[in-house]
């Protein structure tokens, strides 16, 4: 299961790209793909919960970039959203999966914070699987948002340690695995600070065709891997 001894694997992140090109390939509106996409995100999530007993799944749903789409698309990827989590609100508390966002909310429709917020309340005492959605995230604003909540004492003294607390990211690990779809291999702002010892995945696969037999492929994948953090000599659970 693990023939690397590596750490095990807690955290997988995603970067679900190519929804438009999914729905462009078969002549149809980009929004399409995003409805094609979002009903992946329950399936993945829900296999690297319970087949690979991964407690932390993160999702990149909405960047500080995206604002520059065209509104109509915009509006459909929030309306997306607010269904996704009607719909799965009484799944996530029957098995006990905390949900919470990174990113700045205070842009996002009023509509869909209130139903982000709902279901974070709600689902927050769960501790076994987190899922988090980031949701108008960027790893810059984010840099600038933990600065600028320091304390003048945080920061004659910063450390990594009391910084990363100020992240939106301070109640997760880091992610051990950061796997983009679509054939892009960039991170695009994504937890840049948390991805900096994060294996990396690349596959051309487009976001709505990401099966749970995809996600088998990437964590084999990462499993043959030999992560070193810096060492001559491959960090093992076993150390
Ligand atoms: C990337 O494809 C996809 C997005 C920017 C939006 C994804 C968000 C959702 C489907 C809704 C979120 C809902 C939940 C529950 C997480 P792209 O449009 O950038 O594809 P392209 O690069 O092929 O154009």
């Amino acid at each position: 299961m693990n023939p690397s001894h590596q750490p095990p694997l807690q955290h997988i992140a995603f970067i679900m790209d190519g929804n438009g090109r999914w729905a462009k390939a078969r002549k149809l509106m980009r929004t399409e793909g995003h409805k094609e996409g979002v009903k992946r995100v329950f399936d993945i999530a829900q296999h690297a919960f319970d087949h690979w007993n991964i407690p932390y799944v993160t999702l990149y749903a909405f960047s500080t970039e995206n604002w520059t789409r065209p509104r109509y698309e915009i509006d459909v990827i929030f309306r997306l959203l607010r269904t996704y989590l009607r719909q799965k609100k009484s799944i996530l508390l029957r098995n006990k999966i905390r949900f919470q966002t990174i990113g700045d909310l205070s842009k996002l429709p009023r509509s869909a914070q209130e139903i982000v917020q709902e279901v974070h309340q709600e689902t927050a005492a769960f501790s076994e699987h987190t899922l988090t959605v980031a949701l108008n995230y960027g790893s810059r604003e984010e840099i600038l948002h933990a600065i600028r909540s320091l304390s003048p004492e945080e920061c004659h003294q910063l450390t990594w340690e009391s910084l990363a607390q100020h992240l939106y990211t301070h109640s997760i690990p880091d992610p051990d695995l950061i796997v983009r779809t679509s054939g892009e291999q960039r991170l695009s702002n994504f937890l840049l600070l948390q991805a900096a010892y994060s294996e990396l995945y690349f596959t051309p696969t487009y976001w709505p065709d990401f099966k749970e037999a995809s996600l088998d492929q990437a964590i084999e994948d990462y499993l043959h891997r030999t992560r070193r953090f810096g060492n001559i000599e491959p960090c093992s659970s076993n150390d």
